[in-house]
This record gives C-alpha cells, structure tokens and sequence, in this order.
C-alpha cells in the first residue's frame, strides 16, 4: 500500500511591489477600499520579460531542495497555470528541461485557481497507483499579464507568484488524507477570458474588444459561490476522514478575498488564529496561493510536523475543492 508525503516545498515571487497607493494613480480607487473589501494591501508584478516559467523554475528548485530530491529522480512535473508561457509546448515541458529532470513527465493543468489542489489530488492518485515516486506539483500564474489595467474591479485583485511541492511516495502513514474535487461549467462565465482560444481566435478585434484579458461580470456573485462551495468542500474533507472542526490545526484557503477566507472559516466555526493568510501581501496569485501560503508557513514555523492542515480552493470553471493533509 502507497501513500504520498510533501518532502519538500518552495515559492517564489517577483521583486517588483505594486502597492494600493501605486493603483490610486492607475484607476478611479482608494487604498481604504481595497483594503476593506478585499484585504490585498499590495501584490507583486513580473518584469515584462518574466514568464510564468521564470517563477515556477524558483519554486521548484526550492521545493526540490527542501526535499533533498536530485531533479533526474522526478517521475513528472505538473504545472497548474491559466497564464503558461504559451499555448504550447507546455510550461511544465519547458521546466523539464531547465530543471534538466531527464526522467520525467511533464503537463500543464488548468483548474484556475483550484489548480493546485487538483494538481495535488493528482499526484496522490499517481503515487497511491504505484505508478509513480517523485511528483513535482506547481501552481504558478503571472495574472497581471492578462488583467485588464484599466478596469478597477479586477485589477486591483491580481498578483504573480509560483509556489511548489514534492509529493513522494511513502509506506508509512501517508501525509495526503483525502482530496475532493468538484466542477460547474453552467457558471464558467463568472470569470473568464473569452478570447485568444480556438472559439475567438486573437486577432485585432479581439484585442481591442478586450477578450483576451480577465472578465468577472459580477464579483458579488463570485464572492457567495466562492464560501458555498469552499465551506461544502471542506465539510466534506472533515466528514470522509472523521475529523473535527477542533481537530484542523491550520487552515490554508486559496487567497482570493480575505473577507472570503473569513466567511468560510465563520461557517466552519474555526477560529481565525487558526487561519493562514498572506492576501495583504499577494494578493490573489491564482493557483500559486495555496503553495505559497504552505511554504511560507513551513518556512515561519506555523505548519509542524503531525499538524492537520485543512485546504479550500474556489476558481474559474468554476472549479472548487480541499484536501486534508496530516503535516
Ligand atoms: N475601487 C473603488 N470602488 C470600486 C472598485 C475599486 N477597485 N471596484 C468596484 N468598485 C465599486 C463598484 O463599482 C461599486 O460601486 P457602485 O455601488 O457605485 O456600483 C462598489 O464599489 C461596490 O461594488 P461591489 O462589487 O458590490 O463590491 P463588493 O463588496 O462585492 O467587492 C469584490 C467587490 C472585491 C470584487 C468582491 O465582490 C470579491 O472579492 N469577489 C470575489 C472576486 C474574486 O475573488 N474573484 C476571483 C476568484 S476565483 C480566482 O481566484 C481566479
């Protein structure tokens, strides 16, 4: 019998910090409201010559560090990204080669914001198979690159980052509980980008109709589906397993909202010390969030070993999900 362990985790972020008082002079806002409604202070930005590829790389090289794991040993590498460097090749086969992970497969997911928790569930299931040791799961987006600059209800959400885990094969306890992964493509237009694809290819009308940067008609519409499914989410993670509310030592919930966070947690009935947040710093970084938040919890000391830590995930799709990992 296999099960996985997170051996390792790493993140990475651009240097350049857009602050709130920095957006004031772009669009019609105001520090005080961004900070209200949504808890983002500021959000870092990738250079115009920094793909997404760019930060995946140092998350990864982190993680596998952290992991004592030599790149030759990985078996694939799994991107979850809404922003790859291009259509294809995929960022992952691009990260294959630099990480020079000679033995590995490589693919990219798109679960937008939830990817990582599906890049996650994955994993798990390709090691618990026996078809695999050393799985690279990436989330990593450069969403500034397909904001819409001038429209102050999405840009001011928006940041860049990578984070990375190693998950490995373990016959011990494994680490990776439960995942649970669901989908409802009847609200795919919440949050979309409509064009560049095979249904409006990219041409100059498109470009200018702005259908290749992100469109969310009603963020209040996404704000409640967003606490629905996370709270069923992570209902359901705490019910497959047989645990307690009073049992999850830390909650990680990808960093949309931080008003969002704390409505799934008030549903829950945790307590906020036992929240893990870093939106003021960030902002929403799409399927990097929850890696990030977890190495920086890691790293801060916050997640310890035999810690029980809760994940919820909500994303264009829409896609949502949790997973229940013992530390
Ligand atoms: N600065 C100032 N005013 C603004 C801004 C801004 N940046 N953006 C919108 N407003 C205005 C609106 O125009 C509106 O004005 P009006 O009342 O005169 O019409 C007013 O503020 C209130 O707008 P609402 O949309 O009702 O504000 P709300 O409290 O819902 O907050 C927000 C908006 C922050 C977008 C919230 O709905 C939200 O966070 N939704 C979820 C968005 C999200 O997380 N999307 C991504 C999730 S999935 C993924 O991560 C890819």
């Amino acid at each position: 019998m296999y099960g996985s362990r997170i051996a390792g985790t790493g993140a990475s972020v651009p240097d350049r910090i857009l602050t709130n008082a920095d957006l004031e002079q772009m669009v019609s806002t105001s520090d005080e409201w961004i900070v209200t409604r949504t808890g983002i202070s500021e959000r870092r930005i990738a250079s115009d010559d920094q793909a997404t590829s760019d930060l995946a790389e140092g998350a990864a090289r982190r993680a596998l560090e952290a992991a004592a794991v030599d790149p030759h040993d990985l078996d694939l590498i799994l991107v979850n990204t809404v922003t790859p460097d291009m259509f294809f090749p995929s960022t992952a086969c691009v990260l294959q080669e630099r990480l020079g992970a000679s033995r590995a497969a490589a693919f990219d997911l798109l679960a937008a914001c939830a990817g990582f928790i599906y890049g996650l569930s994955v994993a798990d299931a390709y090691v618990r198979a026996g078809l695999m040791r050393n799985i690279l799961v990436i989330g990593a987006d450069t969403l500034s690159k397909v904001v819409d600059w001038t429209d102050r209800g999405t840009c001011v959400l928006f940041g860049d980052g990578a984070g990375a885990v190693l998950v490995q094969r373990t016959t011990a306890d494994p680490s990776i509980l439960s995942t649970h992964l669901y989908s409802d493509g009847s609200k795919g237009k919440q949050l979309m980008i409509p064009g560049g694809g095979s249904r409006q290819p990219a041409s100059q009308k498109v470009i200018d109709e702005k259908l290749v940067t992100i469109r969310m008609p009603n963020g209040n519409e996404v704000f409640k589906t967003a606490v629905r499914s996370m709270e069923d989410a992570a209902m359901a993670a705490l019910k497959a397993n047989g645990v307690e509310v009073s049992d999850i030592d830390l909650f990680i919930s990808h960093q949309a909202n931080a008003r969002i966070i704390y409505a799934v947690a008030e549903r829950l009935d945790l307590p906020r010390e036992r929240i893990f947040m870093n939106i003021d710093r960030y902002g929403n970084t799409s399927a990097a969030s929850i890696p990030i938040a977890i190495d920086e919890a890691v790293r801060a000391g916050r997640l310890k070993r035999g810690d029980l830590l809760l994940l919820t995930a909500f994303g264009g799709g829409i896609t949502w999900g949790s997973a229940l990992i013992r530390w």
